[in-house]
Formats: C-alpha cells, sequence, structure tokens
C-alpha cells in the first residue's frame, strides 16, 4: 500500500469528485457571504457505523459529501450493507445481509480513515469476528489504539494482530464490563458504547469522553433500542439489550467546520454567517472567539461571524477534552491570532503533533516558535501531558504568499485561511486533504468571494 500524503491526499480528494490537488489563491479579499453545514463528520462516520448494529434499516440525514463518509461507506459495501442515498444528504443502509468479507477486500479501504476500528464491536456482534484493516486518518501524533484493544479485551474479546491488520473473535460472547479509560478519548467511548449496547449485562464506563457528537451517537443508540444513561463524572452506564432496531437521525452540525469558517472570516477581515451552526455546543469557541475581539450574533437559523474592524487582541489557550476548549479549533484560529499585536500562546494537550502547519505560516510570515516539550514553568488550567506542546505567537505580521503543502486535516485548512488573507498569491497543495472533513469546499470557498483557481 502506497501511504505517501500526496497519495492520500491524491484519493481524498478523488472520492468526492476533485480532479485537482492543487489550488492557487490571491490573497487579500475578505471573505463574506452565507454558507450551511450540514452533519458532522465526527458524528456522521460513526451513525453509519451503528447502523450495523440494527436488524431493520437505518436513515442517516444531513450526511456531508465528503471522503471519510465515501470510506465508511465502502467498508459498510464491503460487509454485505446496502447503502443508498435516496435524496441529497441522505443515506439509508439496509443491514440484512450483513456477511464476513476478506482481508484483500477490507485492505482496500485501508490507510484511510480512523473509523474502521470503531466497527469491532459491531461485527463481532453481527459476525463473530471482525477484521480490521491498517488505520489511516491525520498524521498529527502516535495515535496509538491500546485503549480500544484493551476495553474490548474485557469485553472478552480476543484480539489477533498479524502484518494485514488485526483480527478479533470473541468465542464466549461479549459480556459487559467495569471500563476505566486512561484518559477521556472520544474514539475509545465510542468503541465501549457500540459493543456494549449489545453486550451481556451492564457495562460502568469511567472517564468517557462526553463531546455533543458522543451524546449524539447516545441519542442514535437509544432510538435503536439501546438503554444508556449518562451520569455525573464522565461515567456511562450501558445496560445490554438483545436486539437493536435500525434509526432515522438528523446529524448533529459540524462544530468544526463552523469554527473553521468563523476563524477564516477573523483572519480575512470577512463577515460569514453560517448556516446550522448552533449556539450550545459551540460556547467554548465562543468565548475565545470573543476575547480575541471577533463580533458573533446568534440567530434562529445560525450564526454570524465577523471582523469588526480595530486590532484583534492576544489569548493564551489551552486545547483539552469537551467542554474545554477542541484541539479541533486551535489550527484554524492560529492565523487570526498571527495578526493579534502581542504575545499569544496556545498549549496543544490532546496530540503531540499538532503543530507542523506552523511551518508554512512561518514561511509566509508569521513569528510561531513551537516549544516540543511544553512550557514547564507556565500556569496551566488542565493537567499537563507528557508529550504536550506549546506554540507562542508573535504578531501582528503581515501574511505574504507561498507555496505550501496541506499536511493534515485541519492545519490545511488553516493553510488556505492563510493564503486568503495573505498579501500575493499562494500555491496550496495536497487540497484534497481538506475534502476528508470540508463539505463542498471550492463551491463555497466561490460564493464567499475568495480569489482563486482550481481545475476541477
Ligand atoms: N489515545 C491513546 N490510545 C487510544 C486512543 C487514544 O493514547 O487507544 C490518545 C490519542 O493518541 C490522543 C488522545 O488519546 O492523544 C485523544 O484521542 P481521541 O481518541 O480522543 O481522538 P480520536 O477519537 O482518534 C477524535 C476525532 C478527532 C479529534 C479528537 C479529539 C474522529 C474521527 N476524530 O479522534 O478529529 O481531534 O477526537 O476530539 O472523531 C479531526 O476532525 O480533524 C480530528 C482529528
Amino acid at each position: 500500500m502506497n501511504t505517501s500524503l500526496a497519495f492520500d491526499a491524491h484519493k481524498a480528494g478523488e472520492r468526492v469528485g476533485l480532479k485537482s490537488d492543487e489550488i492557487v489563491i490571491n490573497g487579500g479579499n475578505p471573505l463574506s457571504g452565507r454558507i450551511r453545514v450540514r452533519g458532522a463528520k465526527n458524528l456522521a462516520t460513526k451513525a453509519m457505523v451503528a447502523a450495523l448494529l440494527g436488524e431493520t434499516p437505518s436513515l442517516l440525514k444531513d450526511v456531508p459529501d465528503i471522503s471519510d463518509v465515501q470510506v465508511v461507506r465502502g467498508l459498510l459495501e464491503v460487509y454485505g450493507v446496502r447503502v443508498m442515498s435516496p435524496s441529497v444528504g441522505e443515506l439509508r443502509f439496509d443491514t440484512s445481509r450483513v456477511e464476513t468479507a476478506h482481508f484483500a477486500e477490507i485492505d482496500a479501504h485501508a490507510g484511510a480513515s480512523r473509523i474502521p476500528i470503531l466497527f469491532c464491536g459491531p461485527l463481532l456482534h453481527r459476525l463473530g469476528e471482525a477484521l480490521i484493516p491498517d488505520l489511516g486518518g491525520c498524521r498529527i501524533g502516535d495515535r496509538p489504539i491500546d485503549f480500544h484493544m484493551d476495553a474490548l479485551r474485557a469485553f472478552g474479546a480476543i484480539v489477533d494482530k498479524s502484518h494485514e491488520g488485526i483480527r478479533l473473535t470473541a468465542p464466549n460472547g461479549l459480556k459487559g464490563a467495569e471500563i476505566t479509560l486512561p484518559y477521556p478519548s472520544v474514539g475509545a467511548t465510542e468503541q465501549v458504547l457500540l459493543t456494549a449496547v449489545k453486550a451481556d449485562g451492564v457495562t460502568e464506563l469511567h472517564n468517557a469522553a462526553i463531546e455533543p457528537e458522543i451524546m449524539d451517537l447516545i441519542a442514535i443508540l437509544q432510538k435503536m433500542g439501546a438503554i444508556i444513561s449518562v451520569e455525573p463524572n464522565r461515567t456511562i452506564l450501558i445496560e445490554g439489550v438483545d436486539r437493536l432496531e435500525g434509526y432515522t437521525h438528523r446529524a448533529l452540525f459540524d462544530r468544526n467546520e463552523v469554527a473553521s469558517w468563523a476563524a477564516a472570516a477573523l483572519a480575512t477581515h470577512g463577515d460569514i454567517f453560517v448556516e446550522n451552526a448552533r449556539q450550545d455546543q459551540l460556547m467554548t469557541f465562543l468565548n475565545v472567539y470573543r476575547k480575541v475581539g471577533g463580533k458573533f450574533d446568534v440567530q434562529e437559523e445560525g450564526i454570524r461571524f465577523w471582523h469588526p474592524g480595530g486590532d484583534l487582541r492576544p489569548v493564551t489557550i489551552e486545547t483539552d477534552v469537551h467542554p474545554g476548549f477542541m484541539t479541533d479549533w486551535q489550527q484554524p484560529l492560529m492565523v487570526a491570532l498571527t495578526q493579534a499585536p502581542g504575545t499569544s500562546i496556545v498549549h496543544e494537550t490532546v496530540y503531540e503533533n499538532r503543530f507542523g502547519f506552523t511551518e508554512a505560516l512561518n514561511e509566509m510570515g508569521a513569528k510561531i516558535v513551537v516549544h516540543k516539550n511544553g512550557l514547564p514553568d507556565h500556569p496551566r488550567r488542565v493537567a499537563r501531558r507528557d508529550f504536550e506542546q506549546a506554540a507562542i505567537i508573535e504578531g501582528p505580521t503581515p501574511l505574504h504568499g507561498a507555496d505550501i503543502r496541506v499536511p493534515d486535516l485541519r492545519g490545511g485548512f488553516s493553510h488556505l485561511i492563510a493564503a486568503l488573507s495573505a498579501e500575493g498569491q499562494s500555491t496550496i497543495s495536497n487540497v484534497g486533504i481538506i475534502s476528508r472533513g470540508y463539505e463542498h469546499i471550492i463551491e463555497k470557498l466561490a460564493t464567499l468571494g475568495a480569489d482563486f483557481v482550481f481545475e476541477g
């Protein structure tokens, strides 16, 4: 398997019909206008896996047209799920003929996304066996799967690793377990939920992640017949049931995409109305947006974000699990921070390598210094993790165009914003990676008045 970044970027773009991998941007125009976000990448893809647990068909609405959705769709089809699109943004899953797949077929979907790991529980319940290919996703850290495997073993699964991937079996069935996650991991929490709902007995999950996308997944599972209660202190109780039905559900909006466009409005001195954005899942982001000097107006149909003129203000941010400031928001927002007079600091506490994108910003004129081991004496709100990093941003620095390569999904969006706000022309390659999580990115840039050339 060819796993070069450029290859992955090309494949990702191809899945949503992008022909070119390069965009040329003439910066300096404020982005303004109205765009709509659909369902969250980080919910829709999990909801698709949940459909596997239902004995009857499921219908998911507001599914974004992104390449991660195409990867999960392809994998479901390998397992015999019939996936149809009754209308734009809707996917229907018929799981009446779920069947075992071969490693070779599964491998065609390897390296493209991290979602396949979540197939473990549902496949063990449906088929008694799960084959999981090599995982992909953004290169933003080691991204181990030890929490997932430990949890599955606690349910009684047997895990065999081979050069092809991972094979799981459960000769004695899956039984409810008491599981404490070492860290409130989003994926591991979803793994436990998708396995415990049909395990025999009660599962008690401690130190669970409680992101809004997880709450929406729990809502879906409840519609299917699951019994799940979210208790105080990151505890989730799941009573296993014998049978789950299909669901009909409208996916929660993509709050990461909203934060990205909000950051774009700020960095380009623009004014963007994001239809479908809701305040309640964005409160932490909105607080920081206001402190930096951005304006927003929460309306019934969405949220308007704009730069009010004048100077922005520097801030100190610590990324954290929900309800903290999401790691996915720091990358787009950092471009605006390069324009705030003074020193901003971003402590990245979730991933050990999420500042790679700052090199390109520096090439464009930013002054960002990454401290690979964090800042030892800096007072912090959240407990330190041993690999954390800090970025110190000195502003304001005018940005100028450059030739840059997208390193990962959110870093790529940050590069787009930087190029849009810079003086002169930039050429950005590997843009296919951005289509992993941003729907109709080229069309949206055009709607917002960006000046660019994209041949595709
Ligand atoms: N971790 C482990 N072992 C594990 C699992 C996680 O050490 O078995 C560590 C990770 O290495 C990381 C931390 O725990 O340092 C948090 O990882 P988590 O499991 O919470 O992340 P994830 O489920 O892999 C999801 C999103 C990410 C988002 C994070 C944090 C999806 C598909 N991905 O990843 O989204 O940043 O939660 O909220 O839901 C993105 O959208 O660009 C993206 C990377």
